[in-house]
């Protein structure tokens, strides 16, 4: 993934991690954590709570109803998003799933769009973002 991105172009910023409140089974280490690539493309951009987010951060899962293995949740989502962008950009997540990306940027007052491979998640996300337009 990093490779890929710096062959089109982006530089690694920072490494963040998400500290969850739950853990993988394991033999070995536990792991509780997962790590987000924080990239940028050309000149470093501020983030907007500056002095206010450490490159740590606790969010809980979501445990016991995922629709999918690897659903994010939307607040974790929320957080990058409010503080890499502002009303009205546009939010674009290459990988989908069940929509959670979309739906932060949906509550946060972005534009957003993406992309995904699988019918049965892409099918949820839609649902997911009808259900929001519709309230
Ligand atoms: C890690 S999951 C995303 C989970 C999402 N953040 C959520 O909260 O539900 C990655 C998704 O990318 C989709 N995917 C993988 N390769 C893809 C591709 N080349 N184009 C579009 N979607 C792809 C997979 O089907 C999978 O649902």
């Amino acid at each position: 993934m990093l490779n890929e991105s710096q062959r089109v172009g982006f530089k690694l910023h920072n490494l963040l991690v998400w500290e969850k409140n739950n853990c993988t089974p394991s033999q070995f280490y536990m792991k509780n954590c997962e790590y987000v690539l924080f990239l940028r493309k050309g000149k470093a951009k501020w983030i907007n709570d500056i002095g206010g987010s450490k490159t740590v951060h606790q969010f809980n899962n979501i445990i016991g109803s995922k629709t999918h293995p690897c659903e994010k949740p939307v607040e974790l989502l929320k957080f990058y998003i409010a503080n890499s962008s502002n009303m009205g950009d546009v939010v674009f997540d290459p990988f989908i799933g069940t929509g959670s990306t979309m739906v932060a940027a949906k509550e946060l007052g972005r534009q957003y769009f993406g992309f995904e491979l699988e019918t049965p998640y892409f099918d949820v996300a839609t649902n997911k973002l009808l259900d929001i337009v519709d309230k």
